[in-house]
């Protein structure tokens, strides 16, 4: 069955724009940025690359970045976007790479798109060179347990429920329709420490620009998580 990610990519690309939603320009990019600055990546993996906004971002840093993303017509926009730019299909779950070849792996919003997140984990763990470091943009799972809808648009307080369940839930939004999972924190973190990674760095990140009902109305709730995890060299 789709996750709804062919059907919904016009209307993603078009909620992109060039810069980027909300979610991405007010609150996520400049705390993951800032844990590219400091030159120690030249090589990047974005694994569930979009449009390639991302990449973009990385390359405009200097760190040569590879796009992998199953959805054709978001490769093929992200290729449009940056001709030189190396943007591949392909799938979380199984990538068509050697080992330890990246200095970073990010992830930025994807895990929750990734049906079979743990050979996720580990492909991204197995790609990443010793002293490398896995990037992790997320929504929170008290976040994804409150879906769909998250109460909060309807003015509601969200409700939520099934927390320790793994489950998934059709989403939508501005003419967008994909899946999204929902996995309880501990699910992601035992995956990782599972692979021998190392947490470095844990965020819950608040909006720093835009509309101020909206930042209020994201200071509120539980949306977003960034985790730095290193893989040890020893
Ligand atoms: C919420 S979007 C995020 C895109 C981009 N990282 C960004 O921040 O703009 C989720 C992306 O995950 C991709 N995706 C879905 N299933 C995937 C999988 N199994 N492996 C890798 N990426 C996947 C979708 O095609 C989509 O581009």
């Amino acid at each position: 069955m789709s996750d709804g990610w062919a059907e919904s990519a016009r209307a993603w690309i078009a909620d992109m724009g060039s810069t980027g939603d909300f979610a991405r320009t007010c609150v996520l990019d400049r705390p993951m940025l800032e844990r590219v600055a400091d030159g120690r990546f030249t090589t990047a993996l974005d694994v569930g690359c979009g449009e390639g906004r991302f990449c973009r971002m990385l390359a405009g840093r200097g760190i040569k970045a590879v796009g992998i993303d199953p959805t054709e017509a978001l490769i093929a926009e992200a290729r449009r976007r940056e001709p030189e730019g190396d943007y591949r299909i392909g799938r979380a779950e199984k990538l068509h790479l050697p080992d330890a070849s990246f200095d970073l792996v990010v992830s930025y919003l994807t895990l929750i798109d990734i049906p079979d997140l743990a050979p996720a984990i580990t492909e991204m763990a197995r790609v990443l060179r010793p002293g490398g470091s896995l990037l992790i943009a997320n929504l929170t799972s008290f976040n994804t347990a409150a879906q769909p809808g998250f109460g909060a648009r309807l003015g509601l307080r969200p409700a939520v429920d099934r927390y320790l369940e793994e489950h998934v839930d059709w989403l939508s939004w501005r003419g967008i329709r994909v899946q999204n999972w929902h996995r309880p924190l501990s699910t992601y973190m035992a995956l990782l420490l599972g692979q021998g990674l190392e947490l470095r760095h844990f965020a819950e990140p608040s909006p720093y620009a835009g509309p101020s009902a909206r930042i209020a109305r994201y200071r509120r709730a539980p949306w977003f998580l960034i985790m730095e995890w290193r893989k040890p060299t020893g």
